[in-house]
């Protein structure tokens, strides 16, 4: 099965991610993850999209496209994969289109912008491994370190109020578009994600099997 996750910054995407992968065996494709590497790795990617990352708003399209386009074309998508943060706004989904990529479903996770500003003041991320906590919903056993790698946890940079606040902006400007195109396609599922994460997830496995 191919699938989009959409939502704001912060409403779980690459929570459920991982619980659709873990169920499904397919690779979750986290677009935001792959630049977070590359600049880790100082690519030209990286360099490329740091100061739009750092300021909150989008890497520009032609940028993305090409990441994803490379990503898709690997071996472990032939059964199937889950795009999280890709696409984000109109022109990305016209270009997933126009490589031929069926994609089956679309489930779009919904939080009021007043839960976002908590959950991503709270989160912690590894700078080692990229696994993600937070200090109210789920820490870490180890306090400051990584339970996975022992690696140490860190706030994301777009994680400051500030930028919580422009991502939020350019999410209802560029993205949330993108629910009424996937709506007019048929694909659609919108799922409350402002409950606890077990309760998101428990929503997210039904809307697989419908
Ligand atoms: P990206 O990394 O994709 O960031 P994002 O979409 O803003 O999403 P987040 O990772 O912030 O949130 P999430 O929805 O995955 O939430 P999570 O599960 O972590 O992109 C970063 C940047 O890269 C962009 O700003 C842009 O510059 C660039 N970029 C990436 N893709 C692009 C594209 N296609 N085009 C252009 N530019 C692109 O949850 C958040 C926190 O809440 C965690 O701490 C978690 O533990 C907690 N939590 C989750 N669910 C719950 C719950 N139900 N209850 C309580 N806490 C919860």
């Amino acid at each position: 099965m191919n699938l989009i996750l959409l939502g704001a910054p912060g409403a779980g995407k690459g929570t459920q991610a991982e619980v659709i992968c873990d169920k499904l065996q397919i690779p979750a494709i986290s677009t935001g993850n792959i630049i977070r590497e590359a600049l880790k790795n100082g690519t030209e990617l990286g360099q490329k999209a740091k100061s739009y990352m750092d300021a909150g708003s989008l890497v520009p399209d032609e940028v993305v496209i090409a990441i994803i386009k490379e990503r898709l074309a690997q071996e472990d998508c032939k059964n199937g994969f889950i795009l999280d943060g890709f696409p984000r706004t109109v022109p990305q989904a016209e270009a997933l289109d126009a490589m031929g990529v069926v994609i089956h479903k679309v489930l779009d996770i919904e939080v009021p912008d007043e839960t976002i500003q908590k959950r991503l003041s709270g989160r912690r991320v590894c700078e080692s491994c990229g696994a993600s906590y937070h200090v109210d919903f789920k820490p870490s056993s180890k306090g400051e370190m990584c339970d996975k790698c022992g690696g140490k946890l860190v706030i994301r940079k777009d994680d400051q109020p500030e930028t919580v606040k422009e991502r939020l902006k350019v999410y209802h400007e560029s993205t949330e578009p993108l629910c009424d195109y996937y709506r007019k396609a048929g694909k659609l599922t919108v799922i409350e994600g402002q409950e606890e994460v077990a309760q998101t997830s428990a929503l997210v496995l039904k809307a697989l099997e419908a």
